[in-house]
């Protein structure tokens, strides 16, 4: 069994990212500036936010969080957004998810100008995602394709079993492992809550891509000798021997399924870093497309 290790892998990714963003500043060229705006105080949506204004200290970009009130309207989010999407300085902005119940999330990510879209979450991006021309790809599915492609895990003709339609990663992961890329060329089966007799699929898959948010829902029993397991689950469970009081679960039952996988993820460590490392990658490139006038 082999770990597909994420912490490693999206470290190494934000080497060769700072290693770009020096070559950039050398030719007096702009420095990437990623924008963040957050709404409200969620604990999770907070930890993530905090964590990705790190990543672009540590690459050498520049970062502005924009922190707004629970309570904040929707006319002044989608105001703040013109801001941003107006800024010259800005190269790509995100805004976290989830919104307060009055705020309409759809609204809101069709406000965001597609070019600045580093989330890869706007319509004109998840087109061009589907139809395989150029575009931002969500940071999650992103990282999961270069995750499989960094430890060489052969996709091609295989079957993978989707688990979980959410618009963030099991729609998009079901797209793009289906299409001619190199993590993919693959069969595909997405399963979600109306699936009768998932463990049918499961034990047919050579991949199983796990994104429902049940903690440990995926057991040993579920899946084949060989499999390869990407776990995007990662909630916070009761545990009274930690300090803190809880610890992280994915989606996988990890003692029970690794015993059989031939590579898999592990919680934390395995997904989570990387989705941070390829919003870092999408800034840059958002950064260069600017630069070059949007051609590329
Ligand atoms: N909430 C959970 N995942 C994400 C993500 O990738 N981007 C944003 N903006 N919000 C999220």
């Amino acid at each position: 069994m082999i770990l597909l290790d994420g912490k490693k892998t999206s470290n190494d990714l934000k080497v060769e990212i700072a290693e770009s963003v020096k070559q950039l500043k050398a030719q007096g060229k702009k420095t990437p500036h990623l924008a963040a705006i957050l709404v409200g105080t969620d604990g999770a949506s907070m930890t993530y936010v905090s964590s990705k204004v790190k990543a672009c200290h540590l690459v050498g970009f520049n970062s502005t969080l924009i922190e707004l009130p629970s309570e904040t309207t929707e006319a002044t989010l989608l105001h703040e957004i013109e801001k941003l999407n107006n800024n010259n300085d800005i190269d790509g902005f995100i805004v976290q998810l989830p919104l307060p119940k009055h705020i309409n999330e759809q609204k809101v990510l069709n406000a965001v100008d597609p070019d600045k879209d580093v989330d890869g979450f706007h319509p004109t991006n998840v087109g061009r995602m589907a139809l395989d021309m150029p575009c931002f790809l969500p940071a999650t599915p992103f990282g999961i394709l270069e995750l499989l492609e960094r430890y060489h895990v052969k996709t091609s003709g295989k079957h993978v079993v989707v688990i979980g339609r959410s618009h963030i990663v099991g729609r998009p992961m079901s797209i793009l492992m289906s299409q001619k890329r190199k993590a993919g060329d693959a069969t595909v089966t997405i399963t979600h809550s109306r699936t009768k007799n998932l463990k049918e699929f499961t034990l047919q898959a050579d991949i199983i891509v796990a994104a429902l948010g049940i903690p440990e829902f995926l057991t040993g029993d579920m899946v084949k000798d060989g499999v390869t397991i990407i776990d995007v689950g990662i909630t916070r469970v009761e545990d009274a021997t930690k300090k803190s009081g809880y610890r992280l679960a994915g989606d996988v039952h990890f003692e029970s399924v690794s015993k059989k996988a031939s590579f898999i993820t592990p919680v934390p460590g395995g997904v989570g870093p990387m989705t941070i490392a390829m919003l870092m990658k999408n800034t840059l490139l958002a950064c260069e497309r600017k630069e070059n006038n949007f051609v590329i």
